[in-house]
């Protein structure tokens, strides 16, 4: 305090990353700091609207003096700190990552983002072998997102399962579920608080599933929609645009983005609406608009057939 007005000081915390030293605010993440220096790290579980869960490993980098590769989405900077973010260790670890990933799930539309990693890091999808055909699975239990038949070794076990469409707002294709975790997390405590959906069995047969696996219009789910928004392997789509693509008619280079404030009610949601051809065919929200953090409700998500009518 001082002549009556309140200072607050921000500690800052001096790292080195890739050999260049810089100071960030105490308390960041080794992500955070180095997104602040414009250096890049991929991440996949990780998204600035949600806790991190530490599920899937692509951000890790090298601490000195760590034995392991560390997470530097949840690993925060402590003084002194000598970080690598591009040894020929860590390119490694993300190149397998990815590789893991696309040997079992269909990562064909990703995120711009993931795809341009992948593509950076020249992922072979079939460093495991060729991904097994649902036929070649065997005696699968298809209703179970995971479960497969043990194979010969010179096919890549997949994860598939058919599209899950019980509802008119979106489907899940687990197919292309990376179990990120994401979607549990905006329907969880970091969003809806609605826990429709969370994580069942173990190992392989993980999945991301409904209470007792009902459908969705059976279960706890509001449909915000706010799920689909956060998913990077479009495992939850839009049902427009799942029956879009089905048609072929799905066309990014085609559609107009505009930004405007949803009319339903006070809190004033900032939306993205994305219209293809003079007909919205999906809305989102900008993860960081202060009001929303890219979350929206049933009403600014899907309230919109009216306006195509
Ligand atoms: S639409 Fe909303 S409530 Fe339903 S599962 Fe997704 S996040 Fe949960
Ligand atoms: S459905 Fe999407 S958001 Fe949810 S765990 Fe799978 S990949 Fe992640
Ligand atoms: S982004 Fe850090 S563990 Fe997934």
């Amino acid at each position: 305090m001082s002549n009556g007005v309140a200072v607050s000081i921000q500690r800052t915390v001096k790292i080195t990353v890739n050999g260049s030293e810089f100071t960030a605010p105490e308390g960041s993440t080794i992500l955070q700091a180095c997104r602040s220096e414009g250096l890049e790290i991929p991440t996949l579980c990780y998204l600035e609207n949600l806790t991190p869960v530490n599920t899937c490993r692509l951000c890790m980098v090298e601490v000195q003096g760590s034995r392991t590769l560390v997470p530097s989405c949840s690993r925060k900077i402590e003084p002194g700190m000598v970080v690598n973010t591009e040894s020929d260790r860590v390119q490694a670890s993300r190149k397998m990552v990815l590789e893991l990933l696309a040997s079992s799930v269909d990562m064909s539309i990703v995120s711009d983002e993931l795809s341009e990693w992948m593509e950076r890091h020249q992922v072979d999808k079939e460093r495991f072998g060729p991904q097994a055909l649902p036929a070649q699975l065997g005696e699968r239990e298809t209703t179970h997102a995971g479960h497969h038949v043990r194979g010969d070794g010179t096919l890549a076990a997949t994860v598939f399962e058919p599209v899950k469409i019980d509802n008119d707002q979106y489907v899940r294709d687990y197919s292309r579920c990376v179990l990120c975790y994401r979607c549990v997390e905006a329907c969880g405590t970091d969003a809806q608080n609605t826990f429709a959906i969370a994580l069942g069995g173990r190992g392989f047969e993980a999945h991301i599933t409904t209470e007792y696996d009902v459908p969705l219009p059976e279960s706890a789910c509001v449909y915000c929609g706010n799920c689909v928004a956060v998913c990077p392997t479009n495992a939850l789509m839009f049902k427009i645009e799942h029956d879009m693509r089905q048609a072929q008619t799905w066309d990014e280079s085609r559609q107009t983005l505009t930004r405007t404030i949803c009319p339903y009610c006070g809190v004033g949601c900032n939306l993205e609406i994305h219209a293809q051809d003079n007909k919205i065919v999906k809305v989102t929200s900008p993860l960081d608009h202060d009001v929303t953090s890219g979350m929206l409700c049933v009403k600014g998500r899907f309230g919109f057939e009216f306006i195509n009518s």
